[in-house]
């Protein structure tokens, strides 16, 4: 299923909070814990991330705060996302700095699977990434079994690098450069 639509450029004050067709990302919330918790929980969301094991509450409250820590010390980050009409916790995406490097990343909770959410997230992500911080490359990363998120990836017009390691993980670099995403407009 395509979902090529035209995307307009975001302008340099969309941060806090950015729209798309069904989506409203904004910036994560203390309230946002148990939604959060909640989704980290679940071992089938927890699969290919990390070390692959359900996470806690405080685990949870620390990946709250580091969140939050990433958009003082990088400008950039992963917001919050929800649905637009019903307000509901779809998970989290955006930006992370991977090394100094920009990454898009998506998480999904897994009532939200299977809707194209992901890659209208990810595809805003870049959008933002580009736009706004112009950034010349952004790059994404999955273990290689996560067949789900590199689908996301290639659907995002992203292209595969190379298979490497980071943090003792064997997983695979996707990337896409400024030109080519403004050619997939
Ligand atoms: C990886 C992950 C984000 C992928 O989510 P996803 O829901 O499979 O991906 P998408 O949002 O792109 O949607 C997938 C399907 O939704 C369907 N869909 C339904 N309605 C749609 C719509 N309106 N528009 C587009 N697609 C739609 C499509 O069939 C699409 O699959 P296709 O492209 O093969 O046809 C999700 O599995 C997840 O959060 N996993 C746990 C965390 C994780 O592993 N994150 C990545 C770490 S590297």
């Amino acid at each position: 299923m395509s979902q090529k639509k035209p995307l307009a450029p975001l302008s340099p004050d969309a941060a806090r909070v950015i729209e798309t067709d069904r989506l409203r990302l904004r910036m994560f919330r203390p309230e946002d814990l148990n939604d959060l918790a909640a989704m980290l929980a679940d071992a089938d969301v927890m699969r290919y991330v990390e070390d692959g094991q359900p996470k806690d509450r405080d685990v949870a409250e620390k990946a709250l705060r580091s969140i939050m820590a990433h958009w003082q010390r990088h400008g950039f980050g992963r917001w919050a996302v929800e649905e637009k009409t019903s307000g509901e916790f779809v998970g989290f995406g955006g930006l992370r700095s991977l090394f100094g490097t920009p990454e898009v990343v998506y998480h999904l909770a897994k009532a939200q699977w299977g809707k194209g959410f992901a890659t209208e997230l990810g595809r805003v992500s870049l959008s933002y990434g580009f736009d706004v911080h112009r950034f010349a490359r952004i790059v994404a990363i999955a273990k290689p079994e996560n067949v789900d998120s590199i689908h996301v990836m290639e659907k995002l017009g992203m292209h595969f690098e190379m298979r490497t390691s980071y943090y003792g993980m064997d997983i695979v670099q996707y990337a896409i450069t400024a030109e080519e995403f403004e050619a997939s407009r």
